[in-house]
C-alpha cells in the first residue's frame, strides 16, 4: 500500500522465503486477497520490489518494517501460550550486522509489550555504534478485507520513544501514512502503549466472538434466536452492533495466538486472574467448534460412521485462502474420529492444503478425507452438509438440487448463518444454525 500511495518511496519486500518471493514476482501471488493483483500491478518494478536479499535491503534502508511470524511457542517455558520471538531476535541481529547508516526499525508484527526493548539491546550490543530508533506500529487489517482496510484504515497506531530522537522517527513514519490516511486518523503513543494495544485489541474482538457464541448455546437450549438477540443488544450505541455474527468459532493466525500471548504475558506479570479470564475467551472457541460437530453426530441419530458429510468451505473466513487455525481444521477431524467419510469443498483452499492441515505434515491423509471441486459434487450422496465458511456462493446453491442427490433424511448444518433454514425447511431438508 506505501508503494502504491507514495510512487517516490521506494519499498523492497524481503523474505527468507525463496518460493513466496517468487510467488509475489509472478502473475500469482501467495496471497488471495480482493484488490491485491491491482495494488501490486500497479507499483511492481516501479518502486515496489521483491526479494531474498534481506541483507542488501536492510544495509539500503532507512526505514525497516520486520513483518516476520511470532508464532505461538511450542516448546519450552511458555509452550502453547507465550510468543516465539526468535524470528524478531533474528531479524534484529540481521540488522545489527549489516546496517551502517541509521535507520528507524518498525515493529510491524504483533508482538508482547516491551519487545523493543529485546531489540533495542540485541542493536546497542552488536552495532556498530549506528543510531537506530525502534517503533511500534501494529497492523490492524483484517484478511479478506485487507487492501480496503489498509487503503482506508480506522486508524493507524505509532508508538515510540518519547524522546527527541523518538519523536523525529515518530514523525517520519507519520509522514509515510500521511500520504492517504487523515492526520486525526494517525494516533502516536508511547511505545508500551502502541505494543500492548495490538494485543488487547484482537483480545476484545476475540471475546467479542465468544460471548455471542456462548449465547448461542442458550438460544439453542431455550428457544431465543441468537440474530435476534445480536440484532436487539447490537442497537445499545454503547454496545454496537459489528461482530456479533454467531458462528461455528473464529479461526485465523492471530485471534487464538494474541489472546494466549496476552494471557501469558498477565501470568507473566503476577495478574493469573486476568490471565485466566482471557484464556477464557480461548476456550470457549474451542469448546464451540467441538460442540458444532458434537451436534452433527447427535442429530445424524448418533452415528455419523460410514456416512458421507460434505463439508463447504475451509478457509477460516471468507475471500481469504488462509486457513490457520481454520474452525473447519477441527470440525473435520472430529467427524473423522466419528469414521465420517468428510468431502471438502473450498473456492480458494487447494487440495493438498486441507489434506495437509487435516492430517498434519508429512503424514498420509486419512483414507475418509477426500477435497471435491465443486459444492454439488462434495454434496452428491451425502447424508449432510456442513457449511463452515461463509463464502458468497454458499448463499446461492440450487439447494433443491443438492437436496435431491442426497441421502435422505437430508441434513444440512449452517455454521455461519447465512442460509434461509424456512426455505431449506421447505424444500425437505432437515436444517440447523448456530444459536437457531
Ligand atoms: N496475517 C494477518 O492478517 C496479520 C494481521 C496483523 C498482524 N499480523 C502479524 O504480522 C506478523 C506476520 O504475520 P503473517 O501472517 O504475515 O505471517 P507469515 O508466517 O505468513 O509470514 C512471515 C514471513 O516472515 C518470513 N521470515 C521469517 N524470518 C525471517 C527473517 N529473519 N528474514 C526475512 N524473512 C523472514 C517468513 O519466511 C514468512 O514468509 C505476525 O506477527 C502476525 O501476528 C498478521
Amino acid at each position: 500500500m506505501i508503494a502504491h500511495k507514495a510512487s517516490d518511496i521506494t519499498v523492497t519486500v524481503v523474505d527468507l522465503n525463496a518460493a513466496r518471493i517468487a510467488a509475489w514476482n509472478s502473475d500469482t501471488l501467495p496471497i488471495y486477497e480482493p484488490g491485491l493483483d491491482e495494488v501490486v500491478r500497479s507499483a511492481r518494478g516501479r518502486n515496489l520490489f521483491f526479494s531474498t536479499d534481506v541483507k542488501g535491503a536492510i544495509a539500503a534502508a532507512d526505514i525497516v518494517f520486520v513483518s516476520v511470524n511470532t508464532p505461538t511457542k511450542t516448546y519450552g517455558v511458555g509452550a502453547g501460550r507465550a510468543a516465539d520471538l526468535r524470528y524478531i531476535e533474528s531479524v534484529a541481529r540481521t540488522i545489527a550486522e549489516v546496517a551502517t547508516t541509521p535507520k528507524i526499525i518498525v515493529e510491524k508484527s504483533t508482538i508482547p509489550v516491551r519487545t523493543a526493548t529485546t531489540i533495542q539491546e540485541i542493536l546497542a550490543a552488536n552495532g556498530k555504534a549506528v543510531k537506530c530508533q525502534v517503533l511500534s506500529n501494529p497492523e490492524f487489517l483484517a484478511e479478506g478485507t485487507a487492501v480496503a482496510d489498509l487503503m482506508n484504515p480506522d486508524r493507524v497506531l505509532i508508538g515510540g520513544e518519547r524522546t527527541p530522537e523518538g519523536e523525529a522517527a515518530i514523525a517520519t513514519l507519520v509522514s509515510v501514512y500521511a500520504r492517504w490516511v487523515a492526520p486525526e486518523r494517525i494516533i502516536t503513543t508511547n511505545l508500551w502503549s502502541s505494543e500492548l494495544s495490538k494485543l488487547v485489541a484482537n483480545a476484545f474482538l476475540a471475546q467479542r466472538i465468544s460471548s455471542i457464541n456462548a449465547i448461542s448455546a442458550l438460544c439453542e437450549a431455550t428457544g431465543a434466536d441468537v440474530d435476534e438477540v445480536a440484532n436487539a443488544i447490537g442497537k445499545d450505541s454503547r454496545i454496537g452492533a459489528k461482530f456479533l455474527k454467531a458462528s461455528v468459532g473464529f479461526g485465523g493466525s492471530c485471534f487464538q495466538k494474541d489472546v494466549l500471548n496476552l494471557s501469558y504475558l498477565c501470568e507473566h506479570f503476577g495478574l493469573p486472574e486476568v490471565a485466566t479470564y482471557w484464556e477464557s475467551v480461548v476456550k470457549m472457541n474451542d469448546w464451540q467448534k467441538h460442540r458444532f460437530a458434537g451436534n452433527i453426530v447427535k442429530t445424524l441419530f448418533n452415528t455419523v460412521a460410514d456416512k458421507r458429510i460434505a463439508v463447504l468451505g475451509f478457509a477460516f473466513k471468507k475471500d481469504t485462502n488462509d486457513t490457520r487455525e481454520s474452525a473447519a481444521i477441527d470440525v473435520v477431524r472430529d467427524l473423522l474420529v466419528e469414521h465420517a467419510n468428510v468431502v471438502v469443498y473450498d473456492p480458494k483452499v487447494p487440495a493438498a492444503e486441507i489434506l495437509h492441515d487435516v492430517s498434519g505434515k508429512g503424514v498420509t491423509p486419512n483414507p475418509r478425507l477426500s477435497v471435491a471441486s465443486s459444492a454439488i459434487e462434495a454434496c452428491a450422496g451425502a447424508h449432510a452438509i456442513a457449511i463452515v465458511t461463509e463464502w458468497d456462493e454458499f448463499k446461492t446453491l440450487d439447494y433443491a438440487k443438492i437436496f435431491a442427490g442426497m441421502q435422505k433424511p437430508a441434513f444440512i448444518f449452517d455454521g455461519r448463518n447465512i442460509t434461509n433454514l424456512a426455505k431449506l425447511r421447505e424444500i425437505g431438508f432437515r436444517a440447523f444454525g448456530i444459536g437457531k
